[in-house]
């Protein structure tokens, strides 16, 4: 079929879907990068992205996806040989760690089943280890997108402050900044990485960095090969608003676009609406009676549910089914929960209309499919939905 009428069902973790006023910025005339009506736009982004990040830090945009955004926190901060500490929490965990080898960093791989959560005990044990503090960078992916689990970084950072460990704490934000909360000064993380096309509801193409004085003293006797990636070139982009190369000017408009919109909702609420769309997003499966791959309800994500299969039930296959014959996209499983998983993303623009839209329409190709469950999810999540209210706790 050449056409699916009505909408299509964008529930993958990202990229979301983008609002139309985001759209509508998009299109405004291409400007002058050099002139002032830039400089102004750039320096609101910059001002709006601390915002949501929740850091005083001036922030770093690259014209990049977030690949290019790790690539650019190891280059800045580290030296060939150095030694990092990294988490194997699932799929993206495990590719920032095959980046950081190809740069021939010394990595130490905490190994994790992809149902868990960075473990503080076990970080805790690997600092404890390395009392000659040869740990350059703790490395840490805040919402794991292959596997909907989210991460306790407090938990990280105030091991590494009793323990006294000088290394860097660089978070992956990716599928967290704009969803879930996400603190940058009070957790004391000196590299945050970020992109545009999940939490903030803008196309692929902005990578983000936020940088802590701390990394930018590392930043000054780090090794790493940089040309593109460097920050020192970018260091003034936020007082004077003018990038060393051309930067993606109609992106940048849809940023700003975006950023008005989370802060006229208001960080907490755009925080308790993703925290309930979850919610409900979980009461459906529970309702379906299928099995959550997040093995510790502490560490659910709100910004994507991972749901494993039956035995016997591909999901990739499944996933081609939603899309072909209900116009719903969901994410596959990645890595080695390749086949095994299904991702609701539930984050950025979307509401508990569009929400219940997509667990119907889960729900009838659960059937369709027919794999074995209930056909209570829909009701269970608009139970949910129907007996709590909105609110911004
Ligand atoms: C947690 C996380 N880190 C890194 C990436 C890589 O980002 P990109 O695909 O924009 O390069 C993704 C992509 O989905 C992600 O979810």
């Amino acid at each position: 079929m050449d056409y699916h009428s009505g909408w299509h069902l964008l529930q993958i973790p990202g990229p979301t879907n983008v609002p139309a006023r985001v759209l509508a910025a998009l299109a405004e005339p291409t400007i002058d990068h050099r002139g002032k009506t830039f400089a102004d736009l750039a320096q609101e982004v910059h001002a709006g992205i601390s915002q949501v990040a929740q850091a005083s830090g001036t922030p770093i945009l690259f014209p990049s996806s977030g690949t290019g955004a790790w690539e650019a926190a190891l280059v800045n901060t580290l030296s060939p040989g150095d030694r990092v500490l990294m988490f194997e929490t699932g799929h993206f965990a495990t590719l920032w760690r095959d980046m950081a080898l190809q740069w021939g960093l010394q990595v130490e791989f905490l190994s994790g089943d992809w149902r868990h959560g960075i473990d503080p005990a076990a970080v805790e044990a690997a600092l404890r280890r390395d009392s000659d503090h040869r740990i350059r960078a703790v490395m840490a992916v805040h919402n794991e997108t292959s596997t909907g689990i989210c991460s306790p970084i407090p938990a990280v950072r105030r091991i590494m402050n009793q323990l006294a460990h000088p290394a860097l704490l660089m978070v992956d934000t990716i599928s967290s900044l704009g969803s879930i909360d996400y603190r940058h000064d009070e957790w004391e993380v000196d590299v945050m990485v970020g992109c545009s096309q999940k939490g903030l509801m803008v196309p692929p193409g902005i990578g983000i960095n936020i940088v802590s004085e701390k990394a930018w003293r590392y930043a000054e006797s780090s090794r790493l090969p940089k040309s593109y990636w460097n920050w020192q070139a970018m260091k003034t982009v936020g007082r004077s608003g003018f990038f060393p190369y051309t930067p993606p000017t109609n992106l940048l408009y849809g940023l700003r676009e975006a950023l008005r919109l989370i802060l006229a909702e208001g960080l907490p609420h755009v925080f308790a609406r993703h925290a309930r769309l979850a919610e409900a997003t979980r009461q459906a499966v529970s309702g379906w009676g299928l099995e959550l791959l997040c093995a510790n309800p502490k560490e659910y994500s709100n910004s994507l549910t991972a749901v494993i299969l039956p035995p016997g039930y591909d999901t990739t296959a499944f996933c081609q089914m939603t899309a072909e014959a209900f116009n719903l996209s969901l994410g596959q499983g990645l890595g080695r929960l390749r086949g095994r998983v299904f991702r609701i993303g539930h984050l950025g623009d979307l509401n508990e209309l569009m929400l219940l839209g997509a667990l119907g329409g889960l729900e009838t190709a659960l059937k369709r499919a027919g794999i074995p469950c209930q056909p209570q999810g829909l009701p269970a999540a608009i139970g949910y939905l129907g007996r709590t209210s909105p609110s911004a706790s």
